[in-house]
């Protein structure tokens, strides 16, 4: 059973999604801990209502060394950032090499990096006018949203959408997908790197 920790700091829909996968059987994996920067996070309370253990690293100037040493006291095999919005120290990616996931609410490389993130991607987005957008899994290293894609999932932009209703969808039929089915193929052993890319082992029935 694959052993995971989960980075939060707002609402926690993606780790509800995580939570409900695994409670119905469809996702090996155990959440050892959920860590949040921010001890207002609702995912907080989500983890609670599920008897997962809970942490606030308070983002002072021992942030990164404070999440270092809970995610290994955590045992977690795997991070996976959920609406995380604190960059990780170039220690943490190192020692954590391919073990860190991060979802994120655009078709990469499209609205992605610095500043890109939350409603600001879907506004930037609507604002180009773009026809399909979507949501990103990936693996963390030293960039911002640059690491190996391991899944996205595409989702058609209305005329009449706003900003919010376009993060809903994204989140909804893309985000809450990818990212525990992202988790089962990695749970599996079957995601792996070559050449720098992530890649899919294909099951042969
Ligand atoms: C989502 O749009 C996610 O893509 C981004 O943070 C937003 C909130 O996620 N990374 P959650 O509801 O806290 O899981």
């Amino acid at each position: 059973m694959l052993q995971i920790a989960v980075l939060v700091s707002g609402g926690g829909t993606n780790l509800q999604a995580i939570i409900d996968k695994i409670n119905s059987g469809e996702l090996d994996c155990k959440i050892n801990r959920v860590i949040s920067d921010n001890k207002d996070a609702y995912a907080l309370e989500r983890a609670k209502k599920h008897n997962i253990d809970t942490k606030v690293i308070e983002f002072n100037k021992d942030f990164n060394e404070n999440l270092l040493s809970a995610l290994e006291e955590s045992g977690a095999e795997l991070i996976v950032a959920a609406g995380f919005l604190k960059v990780l120290s170039s220690e943490i990616i190192h020692r954590y090499r391919h073990k860190i996931v991060n979802i994120h609410p655009s078709l990469i490389p499209s609205f992605c990096g610095k500043g890109f993130y939350g409603i600001k991607v879907h506004e930037k987005a609507l604002e180009r006018g773009i026809k399909i957008t979507g949501a990103t899994v990936h693996f963390v290293d030293e960039g911002t949203d640059t690491g190996p894609i391991i899944m996205q999932q595409a989702v058609s932009v209305m005329d009449d959408d706003t900003p919010q209703s376009l993060q809903k969808r994204v989140m909804e039929e893309a985000e809450q997908v990818i990212l525990p089915d992202s988790l089962k193929l990695i749970a599996e052993g079957r995601v792996y790197i070559e050449n720098g890319k992530a890649k899919i082992r294909r099951i042969i029935v």
